[in-house]
């Protein structure tokens, strides 16, 4: 079997930690037994192109034991565990080419390695998979049928590449599916943000001024988890909507000029570039903590070069001097001594310094994965080269069965109920 991954004998530890977090993710055990007895996937090549986690490796499991023949690679240079490279390769026999801190090239190398195998199906978070396709490896397009995608950055390339009639086949976007976003962007982002903060700074969050840039639903679960550690909350936003939400929600609102100067900890989640710039590094305090978990390590502007390859703006050019403290913090030294300190160089800290988001949540978002793979086989003469939603029945049943996982049950309409709803007549 071919692979490159950091180090074969950390696979015992690997499959402890994979087992430990099957353990928490029934869903996905439930779609994996079914998958074992039908077999949807059977000679099915499948790429796909996620953070390395305990969490995908029970995907990778499920996906195998419903037939498909499983390739991966990471989705970020930081993100992947090496235990479980290890333990996939050599416990699960499921090719990978991950290794956590991969420079550039090699992570394209990699991205390459698991498209050799000419997929018929792709699994993106963040869609360079597709992306690569598209730009570099044409030719292997037309075997795919389809593909799924994670995350709300890689739906937003693949939406502008379906508007520019660029892309050239389906692709369902199980970031947009109810038990995706509602549970593993919120819940997940906000405990495991807060868990890859402390746990690279060990600082106290109580009585902190904590900046939020962006109020999606990952904003809003970092700004509710670090809010009842105690942080006093700033959000910025754009979008006048989500910005007054978060006033409701009872934080102070502002532009990130205005926040600069007083925050302690400043967070990125906006899937966007240069949230945070040069110029408000230059007005935060001494030892103010920055750090991303967007999925892009670009929302922080660390250094921005021109064409040439010349620093010109950023973080990197403002600073007069740079040195590593910890294991994932920078601190670079500005010019009248203040020391800013960055975390993870910008790249999503949930992963770089924490272990993502919890298994029950990935469950659903993971579950999802699985059973949009299977409806890309069951339709692929339907489906155009556009991005669909994850069908609304597959969404339902993830929640009824993740409800009956916890063993909590719901109420049913009574008839009379059905009526109701279903008429317009009854009035005042
Ligand atoms: N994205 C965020 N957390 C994750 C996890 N635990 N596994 C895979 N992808 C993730």
């Amino acid at each position: 079997m071919n692979y490159d991954i950091k180090d074969i004998n950390l696979a015992d530890q690997g499959k402890l930690r994979i087992e430990w977090a099957d353990q928490n993710m029934p869903v996905l055990n439930l779609i994996r037994e079914r998958f074992e007895k039908e077999k949807p996937l059977t000679g099915i090549k499948m790429s796909a192109c996620l953070h390395i986690t305990t969490e995908t490796a029970n995907l990778a499991k499920t996906l195998k034991a419903g037939g498909a023949e499983v390739m991966l690679c990471a989705s970020n240079p930081l993100s992947t565990q090496d235990d479980v490279t290890a333990a996939l390769v050599k416990e699960y026999q499921i090719p990978v080419f991950a290794i956590k801190g991969e420079d550039n090239t090699t992570y394209y190398k990699h991205i390459n390695a698991v498209l050799d195998q000419k997929p018929v199906i792709t699994m993106d978070d963040g869609a360079d998979l597709v992306s690569t396709l598209h730009s570099q490896r044409v030719e292997l397009i037309e075997n795919i049928i389809g593909g799924t995608e994670e995350t709300t950055t890689g739906i937003i390339r693949l939406r502008s590449m379906a508007e520019e009639g660029v892309l050239r086949f389906p692709l369902i976007a199980v970031n947009d599916a109810d038990t995706k976003h509602l549970f593993d962007n919120r819940y997940g982002t906000g405990q495991s943000t807060v868990d890859g903060i402390i746990r690279a700074t060990n600082r106290l969050l109580a009585g902190s001024i904590f900046v939020v840039c962006g109020y999606g639903w990952c904003g809003r679960g970092l700004a509710m988890r670090a809010n009842g550690m105690g942080a006093n909350i700033i959000v910025t936003e754009v979008d006048p909507i989500r910005a007054l939400e978060a006033v409701m929600d009872g934080y102070r609102v502002m532009p990130i000029a205005e926040a600069a100067p007083s925050g302690d900890f400043f967070c990125t989640v906006t899937g966007d570039i240069n949230v945070i710039r040069e110029e408000h590094f230059g007005e935060m305090k001494d030892g103010a903590i920055i750090c991303n978990s967007g999925h892009f390590n670009v929302e922080l502007e660390i250094s921005s070069r021109d064409k040439e390859g010349n620093l010109v703006r950023g973080l990197e050019k403002l600073a007069v001097k740079k040195k590593k403290i910890r294991e994932f913090i920078e601190d670079y030294t500005l010019s009248d001594g203040r020391k800013i300190n960055l975390l993870a160089e910008g790249r999503l800290i949930n992963l770089a310094s924490a272990e993502g988001h919890p298994s029950s949540v990935m469950d659903m978002s993971f579950a999802n994965q699985a059973l949009s793979a299977e409806y890309l086989v069951k339709h692929e003469k339907d489906l155009e080269p556009i991005v669909y939603p994850v069908p609304q029945q597959i969404d339902r049943e993830i929640a009824r069965l993740k409800l009956r996982g916890m063993g909590i049950e719901i109420d049913t309409l009574t008839s009379e109920q059905e009526k109701y709803l279903a008429s317009w007549d009854m009035g005042t």
